[in-house]
C-alpha cells in the first residue's frame, strides 16, 4: 500500500524571526514563544518530544511534559528505570523538540541531562493528584506488562495500601536537560523559513541557518 500525501500542504505566513529583534539569551525567546503558545489554541503547550540514544545506538523518541524551565534547563519527570532512564544513564546527551503547529513554530534543544535533586522531585511529586501518585507507583514503566487487568489490579491494591500520602518511589523523579544548542524555527512564505540558532561556548552565540 502507498498513500500519496502531496495535497497536504500548509502556508506558513504568521510571523517572522529576525536577528535584530531576538534577545541575547535564548531562554528569553523561549519564554516569549512559550507564552504565545499558552495563549493559543494548542492543547498541551508543554508537550515535547524527548530524543535519547540506546546503548546499541538506536535513537528513541517519546513525548514527555515540560514541568519547569529556567537557567538550570528544561525539567521533566519520569521513571528512572524506564527505557529513557536507561538510555540517559548510558548517554546523557539528549534532544527536546517542540512543534507548535498553530504558530508555525518549532524549537529544537540539545544538551546534557542530569537528575534533579531529590527535594525537587519530592516537591513536584507531592503536588500531583493522588491518582497520579498511585499511577506512578503502579507502573514499572517500559517493562513488559502481562495484561491490562494486572495493571488495574496493582493500581487497586495500591489504593488500599496507601489511602493517603502515597510515597514517591525511589526510581521516580526529575531530569533536567541543560541546553548547549537551541534553535528557533519560524515557518515563512515559499518555504523560506527563519532559523535562528543559539549555541553556547563561553556565552550564547547567535547565527542564522538556511531553511
Ligand atoms: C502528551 C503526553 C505526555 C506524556 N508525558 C510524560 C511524562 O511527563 N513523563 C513520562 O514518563 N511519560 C510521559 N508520557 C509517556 C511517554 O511518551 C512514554 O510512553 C513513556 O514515558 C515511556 O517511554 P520510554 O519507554 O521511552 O521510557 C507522555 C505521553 C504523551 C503522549
Amino acid at each position: 500500500m502507498k498513500e500519496k500525501l502531496n495535497d497536504l500542504r500548509q502556508n506558513y505566513n504568521k510571523f517572522e524571526l529576525v536577528e535584530e529583534s531576538v534577545p541575547k539569551n535564548p531562554l528569553e525567546l523561549f519564554k516569549i514563544w512559550f507564552e504565545d503558545t499558552k495563549n493559543s489554541e494548542i492543547l498541551e503547550a508543554n508537550a515535547m518530544t524527548l530524543g535519547t540514544v540506546s546503548s546499541d545506538g538506536q535513537v528513541k523518541l517519546r513525548v514527555v511534559l515540560l514541568k519547569e524551565y529556567g537557567v538550570e534547563g528544561f525539567t521533566f519527570f519520569t521513571n528512572y528505570n524506564s527505557e529513557k532512564g536507561k538510555n540517559i544513564s548510558f548517554n546523557n546527551k539528549a534532544s527536546l523538540l517542540f512543534f507548535w503547529d498553530r504558530l508555525h513554530r518549532q524549537v529544537r534543544i540539545e544538551g546534557e541531562i542530569v537528575k534533579v535533586c531529590r527535594e525537587e522531585t519530592l516537591e513536584y511529586f507531592n503536588s500531583r493528584p493522588y491518582e497520579s501518585k498511585i499511577g506512578a507507583i503502579a507502573s514499572n514503566q517500559s517493562s513488559e506488562l502481562e495484561s491490562r487487568e494486572s495493571l488495574e489490579e496493582r493500581y487497586n491494591k495500591l489504593l488500599i495500601d496507601y489511602p493517603e500520602n502515597p510515597p514517591c518511589p525511589e526510581n521516580w523523579g526529575g531530569y533536567v536537560l541543560k541546553p548547549s544548542y537551541i534553535e528557533f524555527w519560524q515557518g515563512r512564505e515559499s518555504r523560506l523559513h527563519d532559523r535562528i540558532v543559539y549555541e553556547f561556548t563561553n556565552d550564547w552565540q547567535i547565527k542564522r541557518l538556511y531553511p
